[in-house]
């Protein structure tokens, strides 16, 4: 497993791979790694000849309140854990690298950016896009894998990369939950174990709202005041509790088909996301 910090570094190892034929699948994080990032490692593995994991804490993607300072960083246990899942390159560029003086181009997924996580986090997916799609000229992998825990984020990538025309085939993967039913999350290292016991609220209330449409509620509000009222007794704030259309991220009004049920909570300073798809048939 080679480790690069530079782009040169980085293009050099994968043209030796594309000369070969081989493809390239790519893992982008910002380290930390946990369970569910090695669920999407272990498929890149599977399903590429190589595999490229990025480790980029992007500071683009924080708000100016928000936890990029203290944002958990681990490089050598993130590395240990790559060499173990047969990662061919991990690539850790500095912020310098990716956002040099003077840096002024970024990628807004306008409409989906501002819906959800959008409304408290401004900027937030701005961030996100801008990064992935850097990474995405840098690498040209074949295949990149993201995880599902961040759907809006997934929904936004998928759209930018059809706007921009990237040709990259997009793998979006199950969430993982950790043994408590806790969603895998480097921000659940923040939560002490008092918070954590309140923070399993998040998928207990997604599973009710789960229960109360296959019972019969088709009434989205009904179910986001019930989840509403459920959450208010274990979490410190509430961003949103809200049952949307799974591709559009709109709010719907009646449930049929399949919607998406989506969460985001503070939990002490710790703020949580989660998120359940659930079918009517
Ligand atoms: O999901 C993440 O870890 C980040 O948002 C990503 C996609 C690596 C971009 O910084």
């Amino acid at each position: 497993m080679k480790c690069v910090i530079t782009r040169g570094a980085l293009q050099r190892q994968l043209r030796r791979f594309r000369t070969r034929g081989e493809s390239i699948g790519f893992v982008p994080t910002m380290g930390d790694l946990h369970v569910g990032h090695l669920s999407l490692i272990h498929r890149a593995r599977r399903e590429n000849d190589r595999v490229v994991v990025s480790i980029f804490v992007n500071p683009k993607q924080f708000g100016p309140n928000e936890d990029y300072r203290r944002y958990p960083r681990n490089l050598k246990r993130d590395a240990r854990l790559c060499r173990r899942a047969k990662v061919d390159i991990i690539f850790t560029p500095a912020a310098a690298q990716i956002y040099p003086a003077d840096f002024q181009t970024s990628v807004d997924v306008e409409r989906f950016g501002k819906l959800l996580c959008g409304k408290d986090r401004p900027g937030h997916f701005k961030g996100v896009a801008t990064v992935v799609a850097k990474l995405f000229h840098w690498v040209v992998p074949d295949r990149a894998y993201f995880g599902l825990k961040d759907y809006q984020q997934a929904v936004i990538i998928r759209q930018m990369a059809r706007d921009l025309g990237f040709s990259v085939g997009l793998r979006f993967c199950p969430l993982v939950r950790e043994g408590d039913g806790l969603a895998a999350s480097s921000r659940n290292r923040y939560l002490s174990v008092e918070e954590r016991k309140r923070a399993l609220a998040l998928y207990s209330a997604l599973k009710r709202g789960r229960e109360l449409i296959r019972r019969g509620t088709r009434e989205a509000a009904l179910v986001e005041r019930k989840l509403r009222n459920y959450l208010s007794r274990f979490v410190d704030r509430i961003h949103y509790v809200t049952v949307v259309d799974p591709d559009s991220l709109e709010n719907v009004r009646r449930i049929r088909g399949s919607v998406l049920i989506a969460v985001a909570v503070r939990v002490g300073k710790t703020r949580l996301i989660d998120n359940l798809k659930v079918s009517v048939h």
